[in-house]
């Protein structure tokens, strides 16, 4: 059986990742992909109860290096049970996040090291590197201010200004280190001109 294709959107807090997915399900469908969308911190009934843990906004005492492993260990659950074997018999994941948004939010903006940060993920992982990610780049700013506008903030989202700056540039020194695996979109265009730039590299990577 051949391989499948594995896709994740990246980007900063409120950058419109899902409705992007949605999207491109749709489109892998009618290419003839069976298509599994699966969330980071999530997927399965353990790593959703590490995402209870990681995003419960009482936990401000949480340190950095249980916060990496808290998100390397949801993310192997993951692996283990969903996105390994979907890829093994063929289907094509779209994953909201991975290991990009540990790089860059743990790595980066944390300040733990994109070198640890990825080695540590390396056990969670193993070869499940994804086929292609966007990363739907947009100001801090702009996207903490959309999420403050559809729902209670969590953990994460409550960090500091400062914060969510760095992850927007940490994203940004990210792609351009990986120019061949990461597309850069910018996420302030119309939804329609974003979805016809994912679809036009999907058909690349189909070919
Ligand atoms: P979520 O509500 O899924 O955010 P979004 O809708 O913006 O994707 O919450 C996930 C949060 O966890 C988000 O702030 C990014 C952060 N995160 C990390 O810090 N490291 C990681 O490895 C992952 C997967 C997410």
């Amino acid at each position: 059986m051949s391989r499948g294709i594995f896709i994740t959107m990246e980007g900063p807090d409120g950058s419109g990742k899902s409705t992007q997915i949605s999207r491109l399900k749709e489109y892998l469908e009618k290419e003839g992909y069976n298509v599994l969308i699966t969330r980071e911190p999530g997927g399965t009934v353990i790593s959703e109860a590490i995402r209870e843990i990681i995003l419960n906004k009482d936990f401000t005492e949480m340190s950095p290096v249980t916060e990496m492993m808290l998100y390397a260990s949801a993310r192997a659950q993951l692996i283990a049970e969903v996105v390994g074997p979907a890829i093994d018999s063929g289907t094509a994941v779209i994953s909201d996040r991975f290991v990009d948004s540990s790089l860059v939010y743990q790595g980066m903006a944390r300040g733990l090291g994109v070198d640890t940060v990825y080695e540590i993920n390396k056990v969670a992982i193993g070869d499940y590197m994804p086929d292609v990610t966007f990363m739907l780049d947009l100001p801090a700013e702009v996207g903490i201010s959309r999420k403050k506008d559809q729902k209670e903030l969590d953990r994460m989202e409550l960090e500091s200004l400062e914060f969510h700056k760095k992850v927007a540039e940490g994203y940004r020194s990210l792609a351009a280190k990986f120019p061949d695996r990461i597309k850069t979109i910018d996420a302030t265009l119309p939804i329609d001109e974003i979805c016809g730039i994912i679809k036009g590299e999907v058909k690349h990577l189909l070919r």
